[in-house]
């Protein structure tokens, strides 16, 4: 989709086999195969070329990884001026870290959700300035309340809901760029 919008080139980078092969497979469907490619690599250390990218986004990605080995491979990625959009989930540092709720996800999930704070901690040194945060938690919730009653629901819906609603866990939109 960025690739019809934008016609810029592509490259996806997943630990997982079978989504390097189904997205692969879609891109060949779409006839965008030549410009869009993926890759089975740790983003932590992707081998790319230093400066090879005018943009980055991670979508539900960053709580699997450290923040400061991620943003210093992103931040060595990026050309001069070039933006990195992270959406992700956070925990509060304002409600005191991790609640139950944000608990009983990290276990659900095996991941390790990162305070608000690590985010624009680590993003400020590696070079990425912060220009645009926008708080989707309310935006997330009927997407949740939807799940918990449709035959998708795993179980971790709850804890979601109540995460959200309490205020221990954020849904955010962060851009920064790379100076
Ligand atoms: C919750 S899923 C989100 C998937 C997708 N972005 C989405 O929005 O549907 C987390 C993804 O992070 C990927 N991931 C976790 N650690 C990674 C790493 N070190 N390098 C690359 N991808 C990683 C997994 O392969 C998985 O696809």
């Amino acid at each position: 989709m960025a690739h019809e919008r934008f016609g810029c080139q592509v490259d996806g980078v997943t630990i997982s086999r079978y989504q390097v092969g189904f997205a692969t497979e879609q891109a060949a469907r779409r006839g965008v195969g030549d410009s869009v490619r993926f890759h089975f690599q740790n983003m932590l250390d992707t081998g790319f070329e230093t400066g090879a990218f005018g943009g980055i986004w991670t979508n539900e990605t960053t709580m699997y990884v450290d923040l400061f080995d991620l943003f210093a491979e992103f931040s060595r990625l990026l050309e001069y001026g070039g933006r990195y959009v992270c959406i992700t989930g956070c925990s509060n540092d304002v409600t005191g870290g991790r609640s139950k709720a944000v608990s009983r996800i990290d276990d659900h999930y095996n991941c390790n959700i990162h305070p608000r704070s690590a985010y624009f901690r680590a993003l400020a040194k590696f070079d990425l300035i912060p220009l645009q945060v926008l708080d989707l938690t309310r935006s997330t919730i009927p997407y949740w309340e939807l799940r918990a009653r449709s035959e998708l629901a795993t179980g971790i819906e709850q804890a979601f809901l109540q995460a959200y609603r309490e205020g221990s866990f954020h849904y955010l939109l962060i851009s920064a760029d790379r100076v």
